[in-house]
């Protein structure tokens, strides 16, 4: 494979994807709107701004690079709470978009397509893990969308005038990190998840608050699965370079859903103790009752991303946290602030 389109490849997931794909000698062809990616993060790369759902745009993106050979779709908006005030825009921006792009990537001969899904769309198990056959509910507007487009990208592959079309859904986890080599990583300085959380308390010298401490898991707080964002990136690599195995251009079933996780569950108290590890200090820790629309959380079983893509997790905590302090600095610096 020689060039892919990367749909939101200046944001935290899809501009790590892009480096990988540099990396591994295939070219990325950027499409991203910059309403939340960053122009820095595709100063040296091949960019368009501008939508997914502009038709003539994506004609255009074709006509110029013939030889892409399949699209990458990371755009969306993502913020959760946002989507409970805002549904309607969530809506349009994440399933009715992204149905215009599915238009123009049919036309266009694109057949091959990985999907950014989220395990924020799992329903709660009694042992926090999923596997791909494990119910889903989700319970946000934004996981909806998620979801929703699921279940519209099996339908497509099954309609007419679709016998080409393939879809690969890859499920992420919980991304930490950056990239290692520090090309990209994370927009916001202060983040809204735990890491995120950790981070500022560590550099303010806040205390951290556990919230949520009466959950069924081993400790009481809530349960996630974080993944390396270079692990994911590489997990995108991987389905590319395997498409056609994965899913064959004759296969009955041409969508397909695969885990990104690392098969393991962390527990936020068992974070903070790997964060206080490996920063080497300790911190003013709190608990709390859950926030409104909080939950358990769950993990990954990554058998089949292991059997399927021939990919296994490289990178730990420790590895995820050292790579968000240093991408953290670096982006401040570059930043000014
Ligand atoms: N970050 C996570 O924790 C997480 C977890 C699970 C799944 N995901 C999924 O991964 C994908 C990437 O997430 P991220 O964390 O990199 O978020 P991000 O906001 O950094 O990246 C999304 C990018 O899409 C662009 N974009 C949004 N709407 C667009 C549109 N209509 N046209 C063109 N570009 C548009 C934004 O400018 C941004 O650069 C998303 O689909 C998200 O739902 C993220």
């Amino acid at each position: 494979m020689k060039k892919v389109l990367i749909t939101g490849g200046a944001g935290f997931i899809g501009s790590t994807v892009a480096s990988a794909l540099l990396d591994r000698g295939i070219t990325p062809v950027v499409l991203d709107d910059l309403s939340k990616g960053r122009a820095e993060f595709v100063e040296d790369r091949i960019f368009y701004r501008g939508d997914v759902a502009d038709a003539a745009l994506l004609d255009r993106i074709f006509a110029e690079h013939p030889d892409i050979e399949a699209a990458v779709h990371c755009a969306a908006k993502i913020v959760v709470p946002e989507s409970v005030a805002k549904p309607l825009y969530y809506y349009r921006e994440n399933v009715a978009k992204t149905i215009d792009l599915l238009d123009s990537l049919q036309r266009l001969g694109c057949t091959r397509v990985v999907f950014s899904s989220s395990a924020s769309i799992y329903a709660p198990t009694p042992d926090a893990r999923v596997d791909e056959s494990s119910p889903v509910d989700a319970n946000s507007p934004y996981a909806r969308t998620k979801q929703m487009m699921e279940q519209v990208l099996q339908d497509w592959t099954r309609g007419e005038g679709a016998e080409h079309q393939r879809v690969i859904t890859l499920r992420y986890f919980n991304p930490i990190g950056a990239d290692p080599r520090l090309r990209t990583g994370l927009q916001d300085l202060n983040p809204s998840h735990a890491l995120g959380k950790l981070i500022e308390a560590h550099s303010t010298g806040a205390p951290f608050t556990v919230t949520g401490v009466e959950w069924a898991t081993r400790d009481g707080s809530g349960i996630r699965d974080y993944v390396h964002v270079q692990d994911l990136a590489e997990a995108h690599v991987a389905a590319l370079l395997r498409f056609d195995e994965v899913v064959a251009p004759d296969a009955a079933d041409r969508y397909r859903v695969i885990n990104v996780g690392t098969g393991d569950g962390t527990t936020v108290r068992e974070l903070v103790t790997a964060f206080e590890q490996a920063v080497g200090a300790e911190l003013d820790v709190r608990e709390a009752g859950p926030r409104p629309g909080d939950v358990i959380g769950c993990y990954a079983a990554v058998d089949t991303a292991r059997e399927l893509l021939g990919w296994q997790p490289r990178r730990g905590i420790a590895e995820g946290v050292a790579d968000a302090l240093a991408w953290r600095a670096k982006w401040a610096a570059r930043l000014g602030v």
